[in-house]
């Protein structure tokens, strides 16, 4: 029988997406699009502009406004969850308790460290494979240099180094990915610093400006992180450095491919062919819904599974802490909010207000 498929917040189809909107339920419909034995039969968005032209465009028959409703009348199997971060706790949840067995949802976890637990402890107890969109593990890049680690090229992993944007958003992928190079090791505590003077709402959540960050791991490899501002003195996505070598994924620098490695004995950067793909790419999206829907039809977890997601989740949220309390914070920590948050409307940090939402 056809798996069932429905979406909660289909979003808008735009040329161009921007951090007020970039139609995620679109790339997740694709992907679904081309799997057998899947039927996407339901829909539902707050617009609806939005949820109309969805339906239209992927033959989808049911739509909704109240997606409780679309659970309680369609019982859908799976469910993809493509709006802002803090609307994933109470929808994961409300699906999990209406029966769904298989969550596909967007990135970041939650709007807070509580939020993500919950969401995790609600999805356990109903027996629901739990999934989050950090696609960029089914990249070539990616995974060309986890196998290059697995097989010693740079000798033991010692540690890892990444930029970005920001630790939230953007970051969620940049910590979820030290998570698989790292065979899913627990963060054992984070030390970290931030800047927010500017305003900067990604899908209406607060990103800070600057980070630069410390992280241990349970298995004596160690983190450095550095974002935005800060971001050139890591000036590389992803950086593995090991006993006999380092890999590097999308350096900043110009002659660079966007993966290489050097071993300390050649001394020489050699580049590694990646058929073409770069850092980022819609065709993840595809690998990752098909592993997600192979896996559960398996009775098995996707490696996009909760319970690695929410390892990265608790080392995002306890940097903002370790900043909040100018600590270094132990993992899990006690606070279940959003420290940054918190800060802002506490008065601590007092960004001045951001004249546009860029795009990209
Ligand atoms: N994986 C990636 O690489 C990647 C890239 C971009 C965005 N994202 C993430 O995707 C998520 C969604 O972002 P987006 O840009 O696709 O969003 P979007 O703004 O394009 O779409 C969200 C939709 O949710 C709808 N919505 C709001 N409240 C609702 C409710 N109560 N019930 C039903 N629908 C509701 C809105 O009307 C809107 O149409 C974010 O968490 C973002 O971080 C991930």
């Amino acid at each position: 029988m056809a798996l069932t498929v429905a979406f909660i917040g289909t979003g808008k189809k735009r040329e161009k997406g921007s951090l007020m909107g970039y139609g995620m339920a679109y790339t997740h419909a694709d992907a679904y699009s081309e799997l057998d034995d899947v039927e996407l039969v339901a829909a539902a968005d707050v617009v609806e502009e939005n949820v109309q032209a969805f339906a239209e465009q992927y033959d989808i028959e049911a739509t909704f406004s109240d997606y409780q409703k679309m659970l309680a009348e369609i019982e859908p199997q799976a469910v993809s969850i493509c709006t802002w971060p803090h609307l994933h706790e109470p929808m994961v949840i409300n699906c999990a308790r209406a029966g769904v067995e298989l969550i596909y949802c967007e990135k970041p976890m939650a709007d807070t460290i509580g939020g993500a637990r919950r969401m995790l402890e609600i999805c356990d107890e109903e027996g629901v494979a739990l999934n989050f969109n950090h696609q960029r593990r089914y990249g070539a890049p990616f995974r060309l240099a986890k196998e290059m680690l697995d097989d010693g090229v740079i000798g033991d992993l010692l540690r890892m180094e990444w930029g970005g944007p920001n630790i939230y958003d953007y970051g969620s992928h940049n910590f979820d990915m030290a998570q698989y190079f790292n065979d899913e090791a627990w963060p054992e505590w984070v030390m970290a610093q931030i800047d927010y003077h500017t305003e900067d709402f990604w899908f209406g959540a607060h990103n800070e400006n600057a980070t630069t960050a410390a992280i241990a791991y349970e298995n004596g490899v160690y983190g450095l992180v550095a974002t935005g501002d800060a971001e050139g003195l890591v000036g590389c996505h992803n950086r593995l450095v090991g006993t006999m070598g380092m890999i590097e994924i999308g350096a900043t620098y110009e002659e660079a491919g966007v993966l290489r490695y050097r071993t300390w004995d050649s001394g020489k950067w050699e580049d590694v062919d990646t058929a073409g793909e770069g850092l980022h790419g819609n065709v993840y999206i595809n690998r990752a819904i098909a592993d997600a829907v192979e896996s559960w039809r398996n009775g098995e977890r996707s490696m996009m599974d909760g319970h690695n997601a929410i390892k990265g989740t608790e080392a995002i949220f306890a940097c903002w802490e370790s900043s909040r309390i100018r600590e270094r914070v132990e993992i899990p920590m006690e606070a279940e909010d959003n420290p940054l948050q918190e800060m802002v409307e506490a008065g601590q940090l007092q960004p001045a207000p951001a004249e546009e939402a860029e795009s990209f």
